[in-house]
């Protein structure tokens, strides 16, 4: 999955203090005549210094090579009231498309002389790719005010990668193909070239199979815990009906059958592809699933073998993609079938007879005439022959793929999962993204053949897409499309404050570029403040405490000397910009006092640095808001000096618990304290209030009460589990703790 669970223990979370965009007022982006704003940025662009006024019975005259394409600008102009017909002379007409031998695949030309503007284009992709910029130089919102203009310019423009990504998960929640189809224009007009299709998940089969019916009959639905029922799948004629579509848009479908893991649903519909041939559901919770495709069984094998001769029929791209991801191996290792291959390939272990069944749909589908793609653990008990290699737990498996000869795409979920919330990737970061990494040779480089967006999907139903796709996706287009050395931040962001009127305009639901604002603590003397710290341009920031009527502004900083919520809201250009943080505070007696931790904690889980559970900031529902501190594998021990006598009689906490994620309650929370004498005394112990299989994901609190007792220290230990346990999927694996807060009273 990823997506939660595994992430978070691949990819240091950053909770980076973003820097403010460097635009000042003067230098926002205006539609000025001397920079027209195209995104994915053109790679040389001079512009003339002048308008170029469309006839509103403008022409387009087209070599018949590029009727298609000659068409798509034609409507798009009758759509915008000129009406532009197709002609059959140049001179009559105002855009006029000719092929070039000259120029490669993709690669276009536009020159504007007089009223004219001429395309040249070495393809029809080149040619369409010079209608989308056509489109975003006519479409800039501020000139509807001007009559129907565009910026004259001369444009030559070549894409740096040839593969220019976005995978869609339709699995996790299922979109329609009208939805898919929408994607599919947005994609073009930053023009990105790749739809990876994810079609097969445990939470739901996407595609119609002839042979299996029980595919989508059994898999392509799954009861969810409140008992309502979520799926869908796409029929043949749907599929065709998509990769047509996307054709005429110069994108290539490509679709993600997954093996071995992550195939509960069609282990639902026929229990006997996996190793144990019992019935199992089609999975209603997120995570990463025991039970997988039996590499042992001839028929498991001769089923996907059929799946992917009905995908090569509908999907005629160059790369199919067969997955290979977060594939546990423990029904493997017990399974006669899976042991026996083992044995009679003499392959070395599990990852072996992974690596043996990833190179046997390399060959199937190679002598088909497509390359397989994989995720990058395929790397994991030797990279097959011949495979691609998608790297995603960051770039170092592409590197080793680039290294060994293998053709790699870069999706990295540093810079690549727009899954992920805003605050692990903001635009700024997806804009620096490198597909290339350093160190590889020119003829390593050349191997990375592009990169991908990756929409995981679950926590986007339908509605959310947009939000978590957008703005990201234009920041996206640029580094795929433009080279290196035409890349500005600065002009990126002046041309996204524009672009958003047209996205707008197109109905796209977007959301924000950076988490708007910073809070930090601030120390005090016995009451909690932050310090907020607006991260965006032409922010404004206001907050107030649960119990106010009125919103403040910034110039005032907030003060509690209770329990209490603040709330934190931004707003752009007037309107409300993201969601309202609520951010839970609390006053009390050990409030930025000295505190050592023994056991250290995660560097991934920073939970805002070593004074974290003392600085009056509580943790949230979201365990990677930066405010929960975690340790994996150990207990959690804090020793806290107090600054003078303190009389005590509780410590309060919070526990985070989502066994999904590998993070559980402690089974014990003591407290000692240190009196005048210098002596340590036992106070309380507390025993984990749940169940020990409780699979909740929620906060917890445990209080520890005691008789009044006068303190100069106090030592809190939570007892970690130590390892995940036998009912989890990832037995035996070291079971992280989360601890918030150490309110003491
Ligand atoms: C992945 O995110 N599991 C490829
Ligand atoms: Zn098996």
């Amino acid at each position: 999955m990823a997506r939660i669970i595994f992430h978070c223990f691949f990819f240091v979370f950053l909770l980076a203090v973003t820097s403010c965009t460097e635009t000042s007022e003067s230098d926002v982006f205006i539609t000025t005549v001397a920079s027209p704003g195209i995104i994915p940025q053109p790679n040389h662009l001079v512009t003339q210094d002048r308008w170029l006024v469309i006839d509103p019975e403008s022409g387009v005259y087209a070599d018949s090579l590029f009727a298609q394409e000659a068409a798509f600008l034609s409507t798009y102009l009758n759509e915008r009231g000129i009406s532009s017909t197709l002609q059959n002379k140049p001179s009559s007409a105002q855009f006029r498309f000719t092929f070039s031998t000259e120029l490669p695949k993709e690669a276009y030309e536009i020159e504007c002389t007089n009223d004219q503007v001429n395309i040249l284009a070495g393809s029809k992709s080149g040619a369409f790719y010079a209608v989308q910029s056509l489109i975003q130089l006519t479409s800039q919102a501020e000139l509807k005010e001007k009559g129907i203009s565009m910026p004259a310019v001369t444009l030559k423009d070549e894409p740096r990668f040839k593969h220019r990504g976005m995978l869609f998960d339709c699995c996790r929640h299922f979109m329609t193909v009208d939805f898919v189809k929408r994607y599919i224009d947005l994609l073009a007009y930053y023009k990105m070239n790749v739809l990876h299709w994810h079609l097969t998940e445990d939470q739901g089969w996407r595609v119609a199979v002839e042979a299996y019916p029980k595919l989508t009959e059994v898999g392509a639905y799954r009861t969810e815990l409140d008992g309502s029922v979520h799926g869908g799948f796409y029929t043949k004629s749907e599929m065709q009906d998509v990769v047509a579509y996307a054709a005429e848009r110069h994108i290539t479908v490509i679709p993600e059958i997954e093996m071995p893991g992550h195939s509960s649903a069609a282990i639902a519909a026929y229990p006997w592809l996996g190793c144990t041939g019992e019935q199992i559901e089609v999975e209603n919770e997120w995570g990463v699933f025991k039970d997988i495709y039996c590499a042992g069984n001839d028929s498991t094998i001769r089923f996907l073998e059929v799946v992917l001769d009905e995908m090569c029929e509908i999907f005629p791209s160059e790369y199919i993609h067969i997955g290979g991801d977060e594939a546990p191996k423990t029904r493997w290792e017990t399974c006669s079938k899976c042991q026996k291959r083992i044995a009679e390939n003499e392959l070395e272990d599990e990852h072996h007879l992974q690596s043996w069944m990833i190179q046997h749909f390399v060959n199937y589908l190679g002598a088909k005439g497509r390359k397989t793609v994989g995720w990058d653990e395929i790397l994991e008990g030797g990279l097959p022959e011949g495979a691609v290699v998608q790297s995603w737990r960051g770039f170092d498996g592409g590197i080793k793929a680039a290294q060994s000869g293998h053709e790699v795409i870069m999706s990295p979920t540093s810079h690549a999962y727009f899954d992920y919330p805003i605050k692990s990737t903001d635009v700024k970061e997806v804009y620096s993204f490198d597909p290339v990494p350093e160190g590889l040779t020119p003829t390593e480089e050349a191997l990375i053949i592009g990169g991908e967006c990756n929409m995981w999907t679950e926590h986007a139903p339908q509605e959310r897409v947009d939000f978590q796709m957008f703005p990201r996706l234009l920041a996206m287009s640029e580094v795929l499309w433009t080279d290196t050395s035409n890349l500005s931040e600065k002009q990126f962001f002046s041309k996204l404050n524009r672009e958003y009127a047209d996205l707008r305009a197109m109905g796209v639901a977007f959301g924000i570029e950076a988490v708007p604002v910073t809070v930090s603590p601030i120390q005090m003397d016995g009451a909690v403040s932050v310090q907020l710290l607006p991260q965006i341009q032409d922010a404004e920031v206001q907050w107030k405490l649960n119990s106010d009527e009125v919103w403040s502004g910034i110039e005032k900083a907030p003060m509690v000397t209770a329990d209490n919520e603040l709330l934190v809201r931004t707003l752009r250009w007037g309107e409300s910009y993201g969601d309202t943080v609520v951010i839970p505070l609390s006053s009390h007696k050990a409030l930025w006092t000295d505190i050592q931790l023994p056991n250290g904690y995660s560097t991934y889980y920073t939970g805002g640095g070593d004074k974290a559970l003392v600085d009056g900031v509580r943790g949230t529902q979201d365990f990677r808001d930066g405010r929960w501190q975690a340790l994996q594998g150990d207990d959690l021990v804090a020793e806290i000096r107090l600054d003078t006598v303190a009389t005590i009689s509780s410590l309060s906490t919070q526990f985070y618990t989502y066994s999904n994620a590998w993070i559980f309650m402690p089974t014990q929370l003591k407290v000692e304290v240190l009196n005048e004498a210098g002596k340590w005394q036992s106070v309380a112990s507390v025993e984990n209030p749940l169940e020990v299989n409780d699979r909740r994901q929620d906060v917890v609190k445990m209080v520890a009460q005691f008789d009044e007792v006068n303190a100069v220290g106090i030592r809190v230990t939570a007892v970690n589990r130590g390892i995940c346990p036998d009912w989890h999927d990832a037995p035996g694996e070291p079971a992280w703790l989360f601890c918030d807060e150490l309110v003491l009273r």
